[in-house]
């Protein structure tokens, strides 16, 4: 068959890509479904943003008509300040999502190697991907991520290695001690982008490291997001933190005025409200044991997370569990893209959400599972 022009102009690399599946957005559901529905489905902070937000927002919007400052000094002033290092080691980007794949424009090309686990956050290899670079994907260990295995599949080649922690979807965490010793076998000539986007939540001991120590060596990016914990998904602000030359570098990249005046202007407000930060944070500590408890008394298994969702397998096609769950008016994600075709990951939500969706999910595995039973749009 002929091909058509977009076709022709289409990479072959282009044509291979899957593209990123977001979570079902709640208005799209409500709009269908007729009625309010739960998101659980894309790892938000069910108590949304600081009150402080919205008089940020609102003095902000009466500049609308003026571009944001580019570079947004005012954050990454704030940010330094609060982690203890030099604004110039830090980027902004339209949340951590587009971090990444600056990372992969900037160092990645066809000749090139990029590396990730198997079973992670998606965007990894589509930025590997659509910088034309190979991807190397090294498989988990007891459902978390083996910085051996990703150590081994570095090769002459390699330049850029991608790593969740805690890892999305399985919420397994490694220690600051494990990662130290990971960078320390690694050449130095391969860059570690150190996703740490559910960073507020984790509880567990040795997860933190000390950040100037780690900012020192120059092939290593952190990244943190606002989407998470600050409740600023919406807005779209997440940083990353390096050593100046790389951070400099990434600039080079950057597009301007990438981050919007709203999103500067609340990532301020939310990072000066700590009392919503540990609120946030406690909330989901009590309600991700409950959620965990209710999971176990009924026997249903799932993976222990430090974060705020966690990977429920039913045991059957997670495509018909989330349309039954979506039925209840229930969003989660589906987890077939990440490798788990048998399993759900469902957002850490208010104790009513949580409630509502165990209700949700008892109901939907009562009722058999059917291959091709159930379809979206569902009837009403
Ligand atoms: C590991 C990880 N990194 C980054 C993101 C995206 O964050 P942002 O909204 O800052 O782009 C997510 C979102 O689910 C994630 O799970």
């Amino acid at each position: 068959m002929r091909k058509s022009i977009i076709q022709e102009l289409l990479p072959a690399w282009a044509s291979r890509l899957t593209p990123y599946v977001t979570g079902k957005p709640v208005e799209e559901v409500e709009r269908e479904l007729g009625r309010p529905t739960r998101k659980l489905a894309s790892n938000e902070n069910p108590l949304g943003p600081s009150p402080r937000v919205y008089e940020a927002l609102e003095r902000t919007l009466a500049r609308s008509h003026l571009y944001p400052d580019s570079a947004g000094y005012d954050l990454r002033l704030k940010l330094a300040a609060f982690h203890g290092i030099d604004m110039d080691q830090i980027i902004l980007g339209a949340g951590s999502t587009e971090i990444i794949h600056l990372v992969a424009r900037t160092f990645l090309s066809a000749e090139d190697e990029g590396i990730t686990a198997e079973s992670t956050f998606h965007v990894y290899r589509l930025a590997i991907e659509e910088s034309g670079a190979a991807l190397q994907l090294a498989p988990l260990r007891d459902m978390a991520v083996n910085l051996t295995a990703i150590r081994h599949a570095v090769t002459p080649r390699a330049k850029v290695i991608y790593l969740a922690n805690p890892n999305n979807p399985t919420g397994s965490m490694f220690t600051a001690q494990e990662f130290l010793r990971f960078l320390n076998a690694l050449p130095p000539r391969v860059l570690v982008v150190l996703d740490e986007a559910y960073y507020d939540y984790v509880l567990a001991d040795g997860y933190a490291h000390p950040l100037n120590e780690l900012l020192s060596r120059e092939n290593v990016l952190l990244l943190r997001s606002f989407s998470k914990v600050y409740g600023l998904a919406g807005l779209r602000m997440g940083y990353g933190m390096g050593h100046r030359e790389l951070i400099e570098a990434l600039n080079r990249i950057r597009l301007p005025f990438n981050t919007s005046r709203p999103a500067q202007a609340a990532a301020l407000a939310a990072l000066e409200d700590r009392e919503h930060v540990a609120r946030s944070v406690e909330t989901n500590k009590r309600e991700l044991r409950f959620v965990t408890d209710e999971l176990s008394l009924l026997g249903i298994r799932f993976t222990p997370s430090v974060a705020n969702f966690i990977l429920i397998d039913t045991a059957r096609d997670c495509e018909h569990d989330f349309l039954r769950l979506l039925e209840e008016g229930v969003i989660v994600r589906p987890m077939k893209l990440y490798g788990f075709p048998s399993s759900i990951r469902v957002t850490i939500g208010t104790h009513e959400d949580n409630e509502i969706f165990l209700e949700a999910l008892k109901r939907t595995l009562a009722a058999p599972a059917k291959a091709g039973e159930l379809e979206w749009i569902p009837h009403r």
